[in-house]
């Protein structure tokens, strides 16, 4: 018996309902610079110069469209002794972005810290500190004239309640300082964009609306200004509510904004609650940004924990930014991806196919329980493995599961037990331990051999 028209109907809307609510295979996302370019915004990382090589290099290159070097274009870095020049870093840098296809944020002209001694610590009237400061920027911007895409022109020029900060510059020639330097950087460089910069402006508050009100009245005046940054060197669980709103009122004064140095700091140690916080908030500050046309991209202030200045800063504090100390991408990445527009559900490739990680899942007075995972991009497996690392701080490992570890001094070596040697393509094993801690327990470099 041939079927009705009606039941071959209701058999067509069946399969139609099937095919929409089938679930569908989650596509690879490409790495963030595609990511970040199909939205038209930046992706960029702070960088240190003498560590574009190796699997930094390689992350660096595949991952980020823009670059800023964290320290190398600093005026102490650049010049430390007056008359003496030291590019070699900041050229490595701008040498390494153009042959990856990169822009490069100059960082930074005109700031309180990290100038040299001999310039903190000299006596000038102000018309020498006038030509000091614009003959720095012409020489600094007019070297790279037209190989830079913006130039952090001020950093930092505010303190908290919107007050100018007291500095060698604000000192010594006023506010105008300011506009001086956006005047001397525009001749140095008529192509680069030029941007002030600074922290705690992310959400509306007393700070970010003296920036307002600055730009604005510079715009007024006629003073070049393309951009504002905001810094985001955030705290887990203290993302600023208004940043979207903060970013939009700059946005319609006619600038630019960036989203110059993000960090999302956590005391340590940081568990898997914490970093899925920091993953919402990395895909939240990103979103943020790819919602507001003028918002030109996000920065990262370096891409991993390795490479972060909060340990230094913040004893106590760390797990930042979106890579672990050994360049296995955290929850923040993906939070990153899907900031972007992407899935978040597909890890980028390990450098060498196959790679650990090693994280501290809790640690209390004198003891502490460590993870360490072996992953496996499609492609790549593994029939045994062995991890090891060097505990730098005198711990101790005690009760292991899921591998068998052995001490000695500081070096450990733990290989799989006889269960789980076998990684396959696009998969992982993990193990842990306890272990003993006491003064600090940092995170080692584990080694996959
Ligand atoms: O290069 C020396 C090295 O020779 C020496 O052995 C070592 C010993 O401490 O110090 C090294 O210099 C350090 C430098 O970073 C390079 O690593 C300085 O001590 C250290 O103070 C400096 O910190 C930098 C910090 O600015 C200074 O304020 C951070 O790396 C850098 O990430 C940070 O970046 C700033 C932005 O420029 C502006 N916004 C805030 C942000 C974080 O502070």
């Amino acid at each position: 018996m041939r079927p009705s028209l009606s039941a071959v109907l209701t058999g067509m809307v069946a399969l139609a309902a099937l095919l929409v609510t089938a679930p569908t295979a989650h596509a690879a996302d490409p790495p963030l610079r595609d990511l970040a370019a199909a939205k038209n915004k930046a992706i960029g990382t702070a960088v240190t110069g003498s560590k574009l090589t190796g699997t930094y290099g390689e992350i660096t290159a595949r991952e980020f469209n823009w670059l800023t070097p964290g320290n190398a274009m600093k005026w102490g870095s650049v010049e430390p002794t007056r008359g003496t020049f030291d590019w070699t870093e900041a050229d490595r840098i701008v040498d390494f972005a153009e042959a990856h296809g990169q822009d490069v944020r100059g960082h930074t002209l005109v700031w309180h810290s990290q100038n040299p001694n001999w310039l903190t610590n000299g006596t000038w009237t102000p018309a020498q500190l006038s030509q000091l400061m614009t003959d720095h920027i012409a020489l600094e911007v007019g070297r790279y004239k037209g190989r830079l895409a913006a130039w952090d022109v001020v950093n930092e020029p505010f303190d908290e309640d919107g007050t100018y900060r007291e500095t060698l510059w604000y000192d010594g020639l006023g506010a105008d300082y300011i506009a001086q330097a956006l005047t001397a950087a525009r001749a140095a460089d008529p192509a680069a964009k030029l941007y002030i910069n600074d922290y705690n402006v992310e959400g509306v508050n007393a700070k970010s609306t003296a920036l307002y009100n600055l730009v604005r009245d510079l715009k007024a005046r006629g003073v070049p200004i393309d951009g504002v940054g905001l810094q985001a060197h955030l705290i887990l669980g203290q993302l600023p509510s208004t940043l979207q709103q903060n970013i939009q009122r700059f946005a319609d004064l006619g600038l630019d904004v960036a989203i110059t140095e993000l960090d999302i700091r956590m005391q340590l140690p940081a568990t898997a609650a914490k970093l899925a916080q920091q993953r919402t908030e990395y895909d939240a500050v990103v979103k943020a940004c790819v919602a507001v046309t003028r918002c030109t991209g996000v920065t990262v202030w370096g891409f991993t924990d390795s490479d972060s200045w909060i340990p230094d800063t913040f004893p106590g504090e760390g797990a930042a930014t979106p890579y672990d100390e050994n360049y296995v991408p955290k929850p923040a990445y993906y939070g990153i991806a899907t900031g972007l527009g992407g899935t978040g559900t597909t890890p980028p490739p390990t450098p060498n196919g196959c790679a650990a990680s090693y994280s501290v899942a809790n640690q209390w007075n004198s003891g502490f329980t460590g993870n360490v995972t072996i992953r496996c991009d499609a492609g790549s497996s593994l029939s045994s493995w062995r991890v090891t690392w060097t505990f730098g701080a005198g711990q101790q490992v005690g009760q292991v599961w899921n591998a068998s570890c052995a001490q000695t001094g500081a070096a450990v070596s733990c290989s799989n037990a006889s269960w789980n040697g076998s990684v396959p393509s696009g998969g992982s094993a993990t193990f842990g331990f306890n272990g003993t801690w006491s003064g600090s327990n940092p995170v080692p470099t584990v080694t996959l051999g």
